[in-house]
């Protein structure tokens, strides 16, 4: 049988960097595990652009579609910032996953111990702090037509679309129910629908999975704005939350400050399951390509190789090897290492991205 397959797009800004450090945990799972990837490389944001004018080009898209997962760094910064808007780094991203249909995307808000005092809330806020946020990631305002800049008289005016399919709320639903399931049995749903119609038919399309194939997982709606206070109040009242694309984008950057940095943070978009069976599937970190520091060694490696911890879980049934890496990572915490996003307890010199790594490595042979 050959090894399963991995297309690693590590992008711009600290994307090369942070890939450099999961190329590393990867090759350890090879050598280490007898668990080998057949592992490609290409170009995706601005790095793609560059090199063919597109931030995605057909090919790697092509290659998106065969793997048996996709890893992806991080895309954007400001030497794009003035190009025109079809051809911007994003793009790259969004289309990577609207065209693999990868509508479910699990962002976990899980606080380290710690780390728990690097938290901008008090420690008891946020210490063992564990939810997941599930963002649809395919539709919604980011997608929705019509769309555009259109002058009306003498002015212009900006356009955007939220709208939402039965089918498209139903499916996602689907995956927070589910994923619920394995962890605390709890959904709590968010939208706006005292204000918006979409916002009424995701509330009761969420309401009808439940009753009719749910009915044993404990499930609440909450307005979004109400939603983004209590997970600012009180995150541990959370399980899973299930919510839009744009509130979903919103509220899970939030969750990540909650956990202290957003160098911490990784995440899964998951689509359809293909002919064996592994659900289409694209990882990356939370945070952005920040170009404020990339190219430093300064970025933190951690939401990468958590990134790729969760390929292990969702796309390669390897639970327990995701632990191993999760179990690291928690050991090179408490050993108090620390890269410079997670400076400020005194005394502290921070280590660098490969430094990190090195810790990580080190501490996955010692679980051995
Ligand atoms: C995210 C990012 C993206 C988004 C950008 C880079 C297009 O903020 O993944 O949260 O808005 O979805
Ligand atoms: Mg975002």
């Amino acid at each position: 049988m050959s090894n399963p397959s991995l297309l690693i797009l590590p992008g711009d800004g600290i994307g090369p960097e942070v890939m450099t450090q999961v190329n590393r945990v990867i090759d350890w799972f090879g050598a280490k595990r007898g668990l080998a990837f057949d592992v490609s490389e290409d170009l995706v944001g601005g790095a793609a652009y560059d090199k063919h004018g597109t931030p995605l080009h057909d090919d790697t898209l092509a290659k998106a579609m065969e793997v048996d997962a996709v890893l992806l760094g991080a895309v954007g910064g400001p030497k794009y910032d003035a190009l025109d808007f079809s051809v911007k780094p994003e793009r790259g991203l969004l289309r990577l996953r609207k065209e693999m249909d990868l509508f479910a995307n699990l962002r976990p808000a899980q606080c380290f111990d710690a780390l728990a005092d690097f938290s901008s809330l008090k420690r008891d806020v946020v210490a063992g702090l564990d939810i997941v946020i599930v963002r649809e990631l395919t539709s919604g305002i980011y997608f929705g037509e019509p769309r555009g800049i259109i002058k009306e008289g003498n002015e212009r005016v900006g356009i955007n679309t939220q709208r939402y399919t039965e089918s498209e709320i139903e499916r996602v639903a689907r995956s927070a129910f589910e994923l619920a399931r394995r962890r605390n049995n709890k959904v709590c749903s968010m939208e706006k629908a005292n204000v918006m119609e979409s916002g009424i038919l995701w509330r009761e399309v969420v309401q009808k999975v439940h009753d009719e194939d749910y009915p044993d997982v404990e499930l609440s709606h909450m307005y979004a704005d109400a939603g983004a206070m209590q997970l600012c109040r009180w995150p541990k009242q959370f399980d899973v939350i299930v919510t839009d694309n744009l509130f979903g984008d919103l509220l899970s950057d939030a969750a990540a400050m909650l956990t202290g940095s957003l160098g911490m943070l990784p995440s899964a978009s998951l689509g359809a399951p293909m002919a064996n069976g592994r659900p289409k599937a694209l990882y990356e970190p939370v945070h952005g390509s920040a170009p404020d520091i990339a190219g430093q060694g300064k970025a933190n490696p951690i939401a990468c190789i958590l990134s790729f911890a969760m390929a292990l879980r969702y796309s390669f049934d390897q639970g327990d090897e995701a632990t191993r890496i999760e179990s690291a990572v928690e050991k090179v915490l408490a050993d108090g290492l620390r890269t410079a996003d997670l400076i400020g307890e005194e005394g502290v010199e921070p280590v660098s991205t490969a430094q990190m790594g090195d810790a990580i490595l080190a501490a996955l042979d010692a679980s051995l």
